[in-house]
């Protein structure tokens, strides 16, 4: 159980590293990258499955549901943000992108230091 929490939690932070660098290097030009919806879903749906992983097993900690309910809020706008980007192209600006970066950035904080 705990080497399949560990592999989520990998998957997990490269997904999260992909929207934060598809979007920190389109700041400039700004458009969402190929690549970053996915990075977003697999981060997401990764987030949510370690969750359950350490829900069910007896030997892992149980997952600070208020920090959980925090960071899914977060990703939730996050994705969403990712979303409407894309199929609105001329919606996004450097504000935009820097409003996903900002607000990724944001959960990496809360993930680590929040305990
Ligand atoms: C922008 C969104 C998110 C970012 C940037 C993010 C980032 C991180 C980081 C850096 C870690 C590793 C540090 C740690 O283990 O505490 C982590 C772990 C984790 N994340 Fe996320 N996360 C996000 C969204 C989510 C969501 C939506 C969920 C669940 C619904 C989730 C569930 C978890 C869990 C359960 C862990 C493992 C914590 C542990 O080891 O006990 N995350 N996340």
């Amino acid at each position: 159980m705990e080497l399949l929490k560990n592999i989520l939690v990998v998957l997990h932070l490269i997904g999260w590293a992909i929207v934060l660098g598809g979007t920190l290097t389109h700041l400039r030009t700004p458009k969402i990258a190929v690549g970053v919806l996915h990075g977003a879903l697999t981060a997401l749906v990764t987030g949510i499955l370690i969750v359950g992983v350490a829900e069910m097993s007896d030997d892992l900690r149980d997952p600070d549901m208020a920090k959980i309910a925090v960071k899914l809020t977060v990703a939730l706008v996050v994705t969403a943000l990712v979303v409407v980007g894309q199929r609105r192209p001329e919606k996004v600006t450097t504000g935009y992108l820097a409003g996903i970066a900002g607000l990724t950035a944001a959960n990496v904080a809360v993930a680590v230091l929040w305990h």
